[in-house]
């Protein structure tokens, strides 16, 4: 892509690159460069205590940046890089300790996207990368998005500021949601956050995971960071509700809307029926939060799919994206 050079030259610079992988939009900065890391934290209004995924090109070039390599490291990277899975390790002095928010551990992930992939071939180095969108809010998975994120970015000017200094177009991202996010530093691999790489995928590889869902309660500290309660959400005010709920939502009264992966509200108005499979549902939901936030409705109901293994990462992000219907 002709825009690579003068993305790798802002980089160099402590610059800021929006940049898409397979799963959302990226807001890039030189990972070993420690005011570039402060910059992702002031642009995205992010707490200092929630640590960046680091990206590289290769499996070869995530071990220069930890303390040590365990051998199922190598079997996940071999199954599953690059692709959306992050790998939390023990880390060592390479990467500075902004970056990880002064964790002992570091996030790597090799992305599997064309643009990115050329990006960071191109970078030689590791790139802190976390979602392009202001904290707490929904992910990017358009380049479009990321410049309604940041509707003052100089990206088109080129002149100095905090908000990304540039925005590589890579289309519509095919996961939708953000990585599994997998720790390995414990005595048992820990899913810290889920994705499309499940429960399922992982165990024949590398034998039993554990994973709770934790949905915590507001003013709870978190257990492991970036399992903040409101996360990924839009700014109409958005409740959750189960199936067994359905009798409580009254969409003609309020002038609701209420996304289904059943498709059984269709008869009523103001209904957006989701995909009835989890990979599909992931690839449009943060589209589909982007749009409903668009048409300033009172509110957004939403129907969470089914308490199964094969929803549990779609379950995540919409019981932090909305609040518990109020009963
Ligand atoms: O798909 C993705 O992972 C995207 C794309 C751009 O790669 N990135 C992304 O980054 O979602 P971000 O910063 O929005 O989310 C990073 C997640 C957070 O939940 C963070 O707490 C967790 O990874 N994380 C990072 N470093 C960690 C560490 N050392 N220990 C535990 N969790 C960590
Ligand atoms: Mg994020």
């Amino acid at each position: 892509m002709p825009e690579i050079p003068r993305a790798i030259t802002l980089l160099k610079q402590g610059r800021l690159v929006a940049f898409p992988t397979e799963t959302v939009y990226g807001l890039g900065a030189d990972a070993a460069n420690p005011r570039a890391i402060d910059l992702i934290y002031q642009t995205k209004g992010r707490p200092s205590t929630n640590p960046l995924i680091i990206h590289v090109a290769y499996v070869e070039i995530a071990k220069r940046y930890v303390a040590h390599w365990p051998a199922i490291a190598t079997e996940l990277a071999d199954h599953f890089w690059p692709g959306p899975l992050t790998l939390i390790l023990p880390k060592n002095h390479v990467i500075p300790d902004n970056a990880t928010a002064g964790l002992p551990t570091i996030a790597l992930r090799v992305p599997n996207h064309p643009l990115a992939r050329e990006l960071l071939r191109a970078f030689d180095g590791p790139l802190a990368a976390p979602s392009a969108n202001r904290s707490t809010r929904v992910s990017p998975t358009t380049a479009k998005h990321v410049r309604d994120e940041f509707p003052d970015s100089p990206a088109a000017w080129g002149i100095e500021g905090n908000e990304p200094a540039m925005i590589l177009d890579g289309g519509a991202c095919s996961v939708g949601i953000e990585s599994t996010v997998l720790d390995l530093t414990g005595p048992t691999p820990m899913i810290l956050r889920p994705g499309q790489v499940t429960v399922a995928d992982l165990e024949p590889i590398i034998g039993p995971v554990s994973f709770r869902q934790t949905i915590l309660a507001p003013n709870t500290a978190a257990a492991s960071p970036g399992q903040h309660e409101i996360h990924y959400a839009p700014r109409t005010p958005a409740f959750y509700f189960t199936t067994a709920q359905r009798g409580l939502i009254h969409p003609e009264e309020h002038g609701i809307v209420v996304l289904s992966p059943l498709r059984v509200f269709k008869d009523w108005e103001k209904i957006v029926a989701m995909p009835n499979d989890p990979i599909e549902y992931a690839q449009h939901l943060y589209a589909v939060l982007r749009k409903l936030d668009t048409m300033k409705l009172r509110a957004l109901y939403i129907e969470i799919p089914p308490d199964r293994p094969e929803w549990a990462a779609i379950r995540d992000r919409l019981t932090r994206a909305a609040t518990p219907l109020p009963v």
